[in-house]
């Protein structure tokens, strides 16, 4: 088992609202357990550039309620490569790093694994991800928060949608994942949630639609997962409906990048809190290779080897909830 004298931390991937928070907890945790802990700026990216700054717990003080990540975020191409890699590893023997922690998701994780096997660094990966796609842990960091930014622009979206009898569709995070769409799409009474997981076909969204209509349903919303394959795009979508007549004037909203930023709600505080924390003991305990998930609310470590090659399966008992409540 390795000696653990100084850690490193970087965010990577997607920012997340709680990053900061989970990032603060790594760097107390540090602090509280004697040993020396280093940010690096700018993810892989910055550990190839050599750009890493020593953290103190005042370091990371005013950052708990803070969207975003101050040590900043990128996606690397260069680490994609092997000299790329090289180079990043370099730069931990030069800053004489012995464990590596990782905040990001699942594209960052593979990432780690790569190198840590390349290079024999220990690494722990902490899962941070508006879009809740990481198998091994129930939630990601910045996932509840983009809820709760999703379920209040829906609101204000349905004050609209009912003053003109309107059909909206919105559109969601989720390029590969519907957990936004669904949950928030529950949470908000949409009428219909097009997910990528569960194929909904142009009939059945018009039969949907009719069916509304017949029971009295003035006005709409639909929301669609960034990641559907219903339409082309939302546009394409929206000028199908329009082009069948569905008895609702349609208009289309996209929500964009307002679902990454903002303060991070209270969950996401606490859960940055425990997994960072969690992440540290973790690498002090000679594990290693794993991401620190949260599962019946408990803090447990996961094998990368064992999460990156399982599909996240699609939450069926959700959907047919959905389907229920939307008569
Ligand atoms: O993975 C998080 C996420 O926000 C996805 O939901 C979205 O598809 C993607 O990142 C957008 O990435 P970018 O900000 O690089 O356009």
């Amino acid at each position: 088992m390795n000696t653990i004298r100084k850690i490193a931390v970087l965010t990577s991937g997607g920012d997340s609202p709680g990053m900061n928070a989970a990032i603060r907890a790594v760097v107390r945790a540090a602090v509280y357990h004697g040993i020396e802990c280093v940010g690096i700026y700018r993810g892989y990216q910055g550990m190839i550039e050599g750009d890493f700054k020593a953290l103190d717990a005042r370091s990371v003080k005013n950052i708990i309620n803070k969207g975003g990540t101050f040590l900043k975020s990128a996606r690397s191409d260069e680490f994609l490569t092997k000299e790329g890699r090289k180079k990043a590893y370099d730069h931990l023997v030069r800053e004489q790093i012995d464990g590596l922690i990782i905040i990001g998701g699942d594209g960052s994780f593979r990432g780690a694994v790569q190198f840590s096997r390349e290079f024999d660094v220990p690494v722990v990966g902490i899962p941070s991800t508006i879009d809740n796609d990481i198998i091994g842990t129930d939630f990601t960091i910045g996932y509840d928060t983009a809820l709760n930014t999703v379920v209040e622009a829906i609101d204000k979206i349905r004050d609209t949608a009912s003053s003109h009898n309107r059909l909206f569709l919105v559109e969601v995070m989720g390029r590969d994942a519907g957990n936004i769409a669904l949950h928030a799409g529950i949470g908000a009474g949409a009428g219909d949630i097009l997910i990528p997981e569960h194929h909904l076909s142009y009939e059945q969204l018009l039969e949907s639609l009719a069916q509304s209509k017949k029971s009295g349903k003035s006005s709409n919303i639909i929301v669609v997962a960034e990641g559907d394959r219903t339409g082309k795009n939302i546009f394409e979508l929206a000028d199908f409906i329009k082009k069948n007549d569905s008895g609702y004037e349609v208009r289309v909203t996209v929500l964009g990048h307002i679902q990454r930023g903002g303060a991070p709600s209270c969950y996401d505080r606490v859960l940055a809190s425990r997994l960072g924390v969690g992440a540290v003991e973790a690498m002090l305990e000679g594990v290693e290779r794993v991401m620190v998930g949260v599962k019946y609310g408990k803090i447990v470590t996961i094998p990368f080897a064992e999460l990156l090659k399982k599909e996240i399966q699609k939450d069926t008992e959700l959907i047919r909830i959905a389907d229920i409540i939307s008569i």
